[in-house]
């Protein structure tokens, strides 16, 4: 065996690739047997195993046979000059030396091919995988991270939005993916990264991996809860039945149709629309109904000169823009950080100083969070010193909080500032539903995308303090 091994790699060159071979190897099999165990070392570790590690392996392979060539030739030349003639290794299996050299050759082999098979698996595993796509890239994909991090998909997989099954969007993602690598190395990529994306894989191939259209069927109670900025941070409420929808025939007849919101998407319908590259300004709708009958809808206002429009087929991303990457507004955080009790509601206008205090630039997350705990802890000691010296830790807390608030909203070095990304479900802080739904979109028969507000949802209570409804519901 010694021999078998001595014979190799008797040409420095094929001693190096075996010493680089066999130290690759080792290493992604330690990185494999750690991670099979449990222990996970972080987004790096994956890319060195499976996608760095293995061109060295690959590369030491092929140096074995370059270093036996070069030394065949080498013996050349000194036979040449005189030495013995080495003739050509006969390979007789009667010679046990040749037959352990060749059971030798076939295990290494097929060791080595097995090593590439888990290299290959891997490797696509490590591409595909939440850490490669959202921490390798650091700053760049952090805001993507901690947004979707703290969302209901926080467990799902990047690519199972962003490619979904099959090889064509694989293929396409990675052709992409690797302009992004470049891109980001030249430090050539735009801050914030823009939005929408208007390559994205059709809803219809993704999310419906996962929710399909009949699943949505009646209506969902939503209770909205929102402080005012007095000084006892009043607590008001709106409740609202929301129409969600589904379909209004199960009966599976060909023609059945749904109701309420995800009438939208129903596989009968067809929604197409004329926007600018936003998607914020909708100039023109066109519905094709499950009769085959077409409605068209427009507006006075027409685009601008030199404006660029698309049309687009509306799919479950048209309301559902931010499913994940869900940036909120200060309001929507102080609030629901209040309800929650991680700011205390009983500190006099914590909402009103909250609001102010968010709403400062910082040149960094950790200006922030030091800039928003003094301009808190500043206020409370100015106008209300009782305040600040009996409930100094909730103070502190509130301040801490804020500025956790902003470091998970705002992203001073991707320029992402508070509604940088709108969301597109609602109408309370962005215009979402009503850029169609705004009684100005009209058809030539008269027809208008209504704004009427039961259309939607039916409002049991609107920022009522103690609703009568809830005290119903929960008696
Ligand atoms: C639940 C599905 C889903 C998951 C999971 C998901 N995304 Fe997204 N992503 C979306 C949608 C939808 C958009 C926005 C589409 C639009 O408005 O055009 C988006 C947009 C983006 C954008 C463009 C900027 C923006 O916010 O519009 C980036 C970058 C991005 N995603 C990266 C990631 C990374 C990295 C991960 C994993 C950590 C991930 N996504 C996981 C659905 C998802
Ligand atoms: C791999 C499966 C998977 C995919 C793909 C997926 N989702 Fe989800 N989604 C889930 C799960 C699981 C939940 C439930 C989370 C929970 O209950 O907290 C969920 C919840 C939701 C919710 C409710 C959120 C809330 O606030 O409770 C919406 C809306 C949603 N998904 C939309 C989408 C959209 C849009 C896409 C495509 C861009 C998508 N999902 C892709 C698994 C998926
Ligand atoms: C016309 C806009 C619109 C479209 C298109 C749309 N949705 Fe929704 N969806 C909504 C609204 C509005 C809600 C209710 C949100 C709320 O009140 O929290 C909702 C709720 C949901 C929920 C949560 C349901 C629950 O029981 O709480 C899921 C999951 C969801 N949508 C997935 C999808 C998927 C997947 C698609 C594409 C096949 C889609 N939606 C298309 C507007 C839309
Ligand atoms: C791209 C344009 C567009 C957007 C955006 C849009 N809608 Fe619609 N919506 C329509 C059209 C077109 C109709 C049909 C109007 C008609 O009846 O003539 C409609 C009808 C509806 C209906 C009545 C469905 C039925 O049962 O007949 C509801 C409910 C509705 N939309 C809710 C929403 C909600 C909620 C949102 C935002 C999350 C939204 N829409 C966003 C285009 C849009
Ligand atoms: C095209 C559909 C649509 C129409 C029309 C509509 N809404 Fe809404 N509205 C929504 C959706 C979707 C939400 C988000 C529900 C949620 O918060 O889960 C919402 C949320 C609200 C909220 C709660 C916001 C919060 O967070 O407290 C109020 C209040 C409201 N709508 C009032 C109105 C009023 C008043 C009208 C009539 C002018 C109206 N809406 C018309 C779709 C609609």
């Amino acid at each position: 065996m010694s021999r078998f091994f001595a014979s190799l790699t008797r040409h420095p060159l094929s001693l190096l690739g075996a010493a680089l071979t066999t130290a690759s190897a080792v290493v992604i099999l330690a990185i494999f047997l750690f991670g099979l165990v449990g222990f996970e070392g972080g987004p790096y570790s994956g890319i060195l195993a499976y996608l760095v590690l293995p061109g060295f392996f690959v590369l030491g392979l092929a140096m074995i046979p370059l270093g036996l060539r070069l030394q065949r030739q080498r013996e050349a030349a000194a036979a040449a000059g005189g030495a013995p003639v080495k003739g050509l290794p006969v390979i007789d299996f009667n010679v046990p030396r040749i037959r352990r050299n060749f059971l030798t050759f076939t295990g290494l082999t097929v060791a080595n091919v097995m090593i590439l098979g888990l290299v290959g698996y891997k490797g696509i595993e490590t591409l595909d995988s939440t850490p490669f796509c959202g921490q390798a890239c650091h700053s760049v994909m952090d805001p993507e991270f901690t947004a979707y991090s703290r969302s209901p998909h926080a467990r799902v997989h990047c690519v199972d939005c962003h490619i979904g099954p099959g090889a064509d969007w694989f293929v396409k993602s990675k052709l992409s993916g690797a302009w992004q690598v470049v891109s980001v190395n030249l430090n050539l990529y735009p801050r914030p990264i823009p939005t929408p994306v208007h390559n994205l894989r059709p809803a219809r191939e993704t999310c419906e991996q996962c929710h399909w259209p009949e699943k949505f069927v009646g209506d969902r109670l939503r209770v909205r809860t929102h402080y005012d900025e007095d000084e006892a941070n009043t607590e008001k409420k709106s409740v609202l039945l929301v129409k969600v929808g589904g379909l209004k025939r199960q009966d599976g007849v060909a023609g059945s149709i749904s109701q309420g919101i995800h009438w939208h998407i129903d596989r009968n319908i067809q929604i197409r629309y004329l926007s600018d590259e936003s998607r914020e300004r909708i100039y023109e709708v066109e519905l094709k109904r499950a009769d085959g009958s077409i409605e068209k809808y427009a507006r006075e206002k027409k685009p601008e000169a030199g404006e660029k429009t698309e049309w687009r087929t509306m799919d479950c991303v048209d309301c559902h823009n931010r499913p994940t990457h869900i940036y909120r507004l200060p309001q929507t955080e102080l609030d629901a950080a209040i309800e929650v009790g991680k700011i205390d509601r009983s500190l006099p206008f914590i909402k009103r100083e909250g609001m102010k205090a968010l709403q400062v630039d910082y040149p960094s997350h950790e200006a922030a969070k030091e800039g928003i705990a003094e301009q808190i802890a500043a206020f409370y000691a100015a106008s209300y010193p009782e305040v600040a010296r009996s409930k100094q830790a909730q103070v502190e807390a509130a301040g801490k909080e804020l500025g956790f608030i902003y470091s998970v909203n705002v992203f001073p070095s991707m320029n992402i500032k508070w509604g940088t990304y709108p969301n597109h479900i609602g109408h309370q802080e962005f215009p979402g539903c009503f850029r169609c739904h705004d009684d100005e979109l009209k058809s030539a028969s008269g027809r208008k995308i209504e704004q009427d507000c039961t259309q939607c949802h039916s409002l049991l209570a609107m920022e009522e303090e103690n609703p009568e409804i809830l005290a119903q519901l929960n008696p």
